[in-house]
């Protein structure tokens, strides 16, 4: 049978400071495989499409409204951050209270939580009749957490926060996860009664478990299996941990999808990042943001990939850096090299060692091989970049183009002094500083003739000798 489906309402609370990090930023920021801790939960909830989705901000609210800029737009301010319970009051206006509607309140620090967890205790919710049903998990260590304190038999009768937990309490290995369904009316009813009689002076709301069931109400508490998944972050071992278990996670969704992973434990792929089939990533990879890359490809030990697109059958070859940048079909990097923002490297062209681009983009079959800083260049197909190739493109006010056309030779040690631009087919010889542009088809030339002094090193050595000059 299919459960009453009411409006839905989900909130986040990521109002608190963290303290337990002992860091200047507060604890939702910190990322956690590559994206603040706060943006993961709310990716979770949002994939339950629910009515509305609410986060309650308060420390380095700015911080966290852009962290979720896109994602959220209902934010509620805590002034003062007076506990979880004061926290979802600030946002009453905003809940519906219809007899049906749900309420789903989730504590911002739980970047491992998985949709279908929030689903099931959703479910469980809705099907019941209990005011309010959280989830609970029995992890190896539960020190730090809210306790589940059940009666002789095996209801639960309350929540005991650590800090104000009897030595015999502490030993229950029953924690609060931090996650709520609720009639919305029931529980803001008691919350407005609760008293912040405990060590931290704050308002709780898992107070509102024993003030629920003094008013008759029920509450159900629904056990999880999964221990890690559930188990807020709040120590920098357990941010180090989420971000490895997300880590994991995306490696073995990867894994099952036709990737290689040489050394999977060394590798670090970030959850929204895409790797088609075939590829295969070496140790030491990192990949990360929303990188996309094809099948077929090799990435080679110990690169960096950010936010970048990388096509099919491409070689990125040992400790090569991309970031925000496109590579196309076939084409090759590295080892060594350096593609900085807004670089694209076109089908089957090379970037070899020792070459840095910046703001450039290198036509189809296209070859700088070794050691060259190419910076805002638009480089035509099938060019080639001598070794030792700069472009000054900064003159120490302003950055300035430099544009090659097609088939375009650039000899090795060339300076090409921005804003400049080398015709289709034209050559430039090694050793030239190009500070005029240089027309189809031309030869460019311009260093010193070269002289050669015959006998000169006999010559020397005499001098030497004799002590003349
Ligand atoms: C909370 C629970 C505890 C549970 C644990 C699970 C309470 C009183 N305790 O403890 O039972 O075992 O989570 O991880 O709820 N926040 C605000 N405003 C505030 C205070 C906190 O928005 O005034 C937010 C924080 O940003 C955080 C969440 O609420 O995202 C939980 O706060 P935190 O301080 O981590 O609570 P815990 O002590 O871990
Ligand atoms: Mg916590």
């Amino acid at each position: 049978m299919a459960a009453a489906r009411g409006s839905l309402t989900v909130l986040v609370l990521a109002a608190g400071q963290g303290k337990r990090l002992r860091s200047k930023t507060i604890k939702l920021l910190h990322p956690v495989a590559g994206r603040p801790m706060v943006s993961h939960v709310v990716a979770t909830a949002r994939a339950l499409r629910p009515a509305r989705l609410i986060t309650v901000v308060g420390h380095q609210a700015d911080g966290v409204r852009r962290a979720l800029d896109g994602d959220v737009r209902d934010f509620v301010l805590q002034r003062q951050q007076r506990g979880t319970g004061h926290a979802v009051l600030q946002a009453a206006g905003k809940i519906s209270f219809a007899s049906t509607a749900t309420l789903l309140i989730v504590n911002g620090d739980l970047p491992t939580l998985r949709t279908s967890t929030l689903r099931r205790l959703l479910d469980r919710h809705r099907r019941g009749k209990a005011a309010l049903s959280l989830l609970t998990a029995e992890p190896t260590d539960p020190s730090g957490y809210g306790r589940i304190v059940r009666d002789a038999r095996g209801r639960v009768e309350r929540i005991v926060e650590h800090g104000d937990a009897t030595a015999a309490e502490r030993r229950i290995r029953e924690i609060n996860c931090g996650i709520y369904c609720a009639k919305p009316s029931a529980l803001l009813r008691v919350l407005r009664r609760v008293r912040p009689d405990n060590k931290q002076g704050e308002y709780y709301i898992t107070d509102a478990v024993r003030a629920l069931l003094e008013r008759g109400e029920q509450v159900c508490a629904v056990t999880h299996d999964e221990a890690e998944e559930v188990l807020g972050v709040n120590t920098r071992q357990e941010l180090a941990l989420a971000s490895a278990t997300l880590h994991a996670r995306a490696a073995e969704r990867l894994q099952n999808r036709g990737v290689t992973l040489v050394d999977a434990g060394s590798t670090r792929i970030d959850p929204a990042a895409r790797v088609g089939r075939d590829t295969v990533i070496h140790p030491g990879v990192t990949i990360e943001g929303s990188t996309v890359v094809g099948e077929d490809c090799v990435v080679r030990q110990g690169c960096r990939l950010v936010d970048s697109r990388v096509g099919r059958g491409v070689e990125i070859k040992d400790y090569s850096v991309v970031l925000e940048s496109r590579i196309d079909d076939g084409a090759q990097v590295g080892p060594f090299a350096h593609l900085r923002p807004g670089s694209h490297l076109g089908r089957d062209s090379r970037v070899g060692n020792f070459v840095e681009l910046k703001k450039t983009s290198l036509g189809r079959g296209s070859k700088a091989n070794h050691l060259a800083y190419l910076g805002d260049a638009t480089i035509g197909a099938e060019c080639n970049i001598g070794a030792g190739t700069i472009t000054c493109n900064y003159d120490g006010e302003r950055k300035h183009p430099t544009v090659l056309g097609r088939g375009v030779f650039i000899g090795s040690d060339t300076q090409l002094v921005a804003p400049v631009s080398v015709g289709d087919g034209a050559y430039v010889a090694a050793g030239t500083t190009v500070t005029a542009d240089v027309p189809e088809g031309a030869l460019a030339i311009g260093r010193a003739r070269q002289r050669n002094v015959l006998g000169w090193a006999a010559k020397r050595k005499r001098r030497k000798k004799t002590g003349k000059r």
